[in-house]
């Protein structure tokens, strides 16, 4: 290469906040064990917030985003991680204080580094990418407290979203009856398509919301966007049922009783995918990339995954800010 390549650089201006194509020097990214040229991304929405300028994610500007990277190693001072091999980079720093993977090449410590998982691609490993793996490990956490399809339905919120999309997937093929709540009127048939055996309105989960319990509907739920919501599904869980909780859309805080825990016995689940230990980590890769990757992958990729370039990147960020996407944005650097 001639130490130079392409990246989204996000700078605070005079004018706001201002997203750019740059030509970037491999000299310009941090120091790091091994150094990774990106061939894909993903658009998760914490990528959204940092391209916006949010200071919960990201503290200094100008700044690289992209929490999620897969590529082929370049160089390493690590003897386990070998040049030319493919991996993948998650979550710790990437993307949010660290240069991340909006950009074609990448330098990270060696105990972030993740070996792909064979069978997947480094283009498909991006199509979970960060959502995808946390709706994994959402899935993985509620299958490790025994729920199990002849319990009843499972909830899945902000079910056209990156990571509620997948865990519709995912529940659909491991049997599950899943009900998907979304606030957009018009994707029923696609949510029905990857799995989905209902679908009803995300205003819906509001309802009855000044009442202490509700009727016992789900055996369980995939909450992906907190807030009121988390706080009136607890009331609607059925007796020992429990919740996976990753996200907070709308909202980061929720107000509840004690009633769904001392009454029925209900479990919150808290599911994070970001400072996760590295062999757990690959531990789901790994389930991801065999037994989890089923056989309509490829129906499911097409029907929800958006290829795009650097290029088209700001406005799939704009779209993923607002909530008016479906599915997910994979990003070709290569
Ligand atoms: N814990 C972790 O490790 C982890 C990892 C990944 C993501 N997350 C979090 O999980 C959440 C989802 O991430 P994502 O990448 O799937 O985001 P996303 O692709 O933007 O999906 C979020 C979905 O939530 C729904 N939604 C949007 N605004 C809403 C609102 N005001 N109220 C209720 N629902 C709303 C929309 O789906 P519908 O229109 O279908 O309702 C939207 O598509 C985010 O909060 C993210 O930060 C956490």
């Amino acid at each position: 290469m001639n130490g130079t390549f392409r990246a989204l650089r996000v700078s605070e201006t005079a004018n706001g906040v201002e997203q750019a194509i740059v030509e970037r020097s491999i000299d310009d990214l941090p120091a790091g064990d091994v150094l990774i040229r990106v061939s894909h991304s993903s658009v998760n929405y914490k990528d959204a917030l940092s391209a916006s300028g949010n200071k919960a994610v990201t503290r200094q500007y100008p700044h690289t985003p992209g929490i999620d990277a897969a590529g082929v190693v370049e160089s390493s001072s690590e003897p386990s991680i070998r040049v030319g091999e493919e991996v993948l980079v998650m979550g710790y720093d990437l993307g949010m204080n660290t240069s991340g993977g909006f950009s074609q090449y990448v330098r990270v410590p060696a105990s972030w580094v993740i070996r792909k998982p064979a069978r997947l691609s480094l283009e498909n490993a991006m199509v979970f990418g960060t959502a995808g793996f946390t709706a994994a490990m959402c899935v993985d956490t509620l299958l490790q407290v025994g729920i199990s399809p002849d319990q009843g339905p499972v909830l899945v919120t902000g079910a056209t979203g990156g990571v509620g999309i997948v865990a519709v997937w995912l529940l659909h093929n491991q049997g599950f009856e899943v009900v998907a709540a979304t606030g957009k009127s018009g994707q029923e048939e696609l949510l029905k398509a990857v799995g989905a055996d209902s679908v009803i309105s995300r205003a819906t989960l509001l309802e009855n919301a000044n009442r202490p319990m509700n009727r016992p509907v789900w055996a369980a739920a995939v909450d992906t966007v907190g807030g009121d919501v988390l706080g009136n599904i607890l009331k609607s869980i059925r007796y020992g049922g429990s919740v996976a909780c990753c996200g907070m859309v709308a909202g980061h805080e929720f107000t509840t009783s004690v009633f769904p825990f001392i009454l029925r016995g209900v479990n919150l689940l808290g599911v994070d995918s970001v400072e996760l230990p590295l062999d757990v980590k690959q531990d789901i890769w790994n389930m991801l990339g065999d037994k989890w990757t089923f056989d309509d992958f490829a129906d499911f990729k097409q029907r929800t995954v958006k290829l795009i370039s650097l290029d088209e990147l700001p406005a799939a960020l704009a779209d993923v800010l607002q909530g008016t996407h479906c599915g997910r944005y994979v990003v070709k650097l290569g």
